[in-house]
């Protein structure tokens, strides 16, 4: 047996040691280039990373007070598994002030980050054989989540032609018999679309005429949306199908609360005690520091929000600018989020100052991490290529040098474009 060939015995056998599910399951891209980025670091490289999907503003001083004063009055044990009771309220409150949701305390759950709510949710639903639909480009969790159920993903080409949106017709068509969940994401991690409420009536439509079919909204990214654009959410949209469609949320972008790790959710009950029953073999609950500063996040002055979408719009406008001068790149506005798709198109088929031939977006990505220094993710992992996903949480400093760094790269290039990549 040849090296090569025990390592690769050894891999199936480490694999065969797991969960079928799991051991089919590819790690988050999203983190596999932060620890490319670890790496460069660690060798002495400088770095600028736009890849993180994190806000880099502090989370707001009256959020972290009150989770300094919950540890003082001794807020650390236990709380209800589905969240403590003030929370929920606050929980029920925002859906109706700002998604006019009118949804009681009971009618919501608190988990450990958005991320736990959407794998919640999957969880005590799918069964072998389930299909779920799921636009792309999307949030590389989605369908690892599914597979990880013993579910199908069924992933829907959305282009850039439909502005990155599921139309009606599309949606339509990816929808059988065995299709248990459709995933919408608004505005969207990777593209920064935002569905119009006629988008959403036009979707909802659709899915009146599919009454087996469960309905995931995830609203995440509500507050960061610009150009004065109303956010809507399906189930505000169509009330008559809430009583089958999971509203969730967080706080991880709206008060920059990532490493908080608190979620929520609105939706029918027989679904939310289901992923109470999960989580009650599983976390017990979320954090209780952290669930008293999401209440003072989600109950206290708002101003954060405001302020923080209009630094994020303006960060925005101006990454369009500097990005409109890279030759070979080209990127729709986004209307939300703090990402940029943008088309690496113009540069496939050219070939980098240390001979490197660009021979996809991926290609594109490590190019631009080893020879300009900037982090960026492939649009492919999120399951559209050839675009990246250059998110601008950073401040203006940093998005400028970043912009100067990839313009150079860009200049750099030499050989024909749009080769056959043979
Ligand atoms: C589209 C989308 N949904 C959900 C989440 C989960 O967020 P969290 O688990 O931090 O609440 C993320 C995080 O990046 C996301 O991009």
């Amino acid at each position: 047996m040849s090296a090569q060939e025990a390592v690769a015995d050894a891999r199936a056998e480490r694999l065969r040691r797991l969960n079928t599910h799991l051991a089919a399951a590819k790690p988050s891209a999203t983190y596999r280039m932060i620890d490319r980025v670890a790496e460069r670091r660690a060798s002495g490289a400088r770095v600028i990373s736009l890849c993180a999907g994190e806000p880099d503003f502090d989370t707001p001083a009256h959020v972290r007070e009150a989770a300094i004063a919950a540890i003082r009055a001794g807020h650390t044990r236990y709380t209800q598994v589905a969240g403590l009771h003030a929370l929920r309220e606050a929980v029920a409150a925002k859906f109706k002030r700002e998604n006019g949701l009118d949804v009681g305390w009971r009618s919501t759950i608190v988990c450990t980050g958005g991320k736990q709510v959407l794998f919640n949710a999957l969880a005590a639903t799918l069964n072998a054989g389930d299909e779920v639909v799921i636009p792309a480009p999307y949030w590389v969790s989605y369908p690892e989540m599914v597979q990880l159920c013993g579910a199908r993903p069924i992933t829907v080409a959305c282009g850039e032609e439909v502005g990155f949106k599921l139309t009606p017709k599309a949606l339509a068509d990816a929808i059988g018999p065995r299709t248990r969940w459709v995933i919408l994401n608004s505005p969207s991690n990777p593209t920064g679309a935002v569905y119009s409420p006629d988008e959403l009536a036009a979707l909802a439509r659709v899915l009146l005429n599919h009454p087996h079919v469960l309905v995931m909204s995830d609203d995440i990214y509500e507050h960061l949306i610009f150009d004065g654009v109303c956010f809507h959410t399906i189930a505000q949209v169509e009330p008559r199908l809430a009583s089958r469609t999971l509203t969730m949320n967080g706080v991880s972008k709206a008060y920059a609360m990532t490493g908080w790790r608190i979620g929520y959710a609105t939706g029918p009950r027989w679904l939310l005690e289901a992923m109470e029953k999960l989580q009650g073999q599983q976390t017990s609950g979320a954090c209780s520091i952290a669930q008293h500063a999401a209440l003072a996040a989600l109950a206290g002055p708002q101003d954060f929000v405001a302020a923080t979408r209009a630094v994020f719009q303006r960060r925005r406008d101006e990454m369009l600018g500097m990005l409109s001068e890279c030759t070979g790149l080209r990127c729709p506005a986004p209307s939300g989020a703090f990402y940029a798709f943008v088309s690496c198109e113009g540069l496939i088929g050219r070939t980098t100052s240390q001979g490197l031939r660009l021979v996809d977006d991926e290609a594109v990505a490590n190019a631009l991490l080893d020879e300009a220094g900037v982090a960026v993710m492939s649009g492919s992992a999120f399951g559209l290529g050839p675009f990246l996903r250059i998110a601008y949480a950073l401040d203006s400093a940093a998005l400028r040098e970043a912009c100067r760094a990839i313009r150079s790269f860009c200049e750099s290039l030499t050989g024909g474009q749009h080769a056959d990549g043979a």
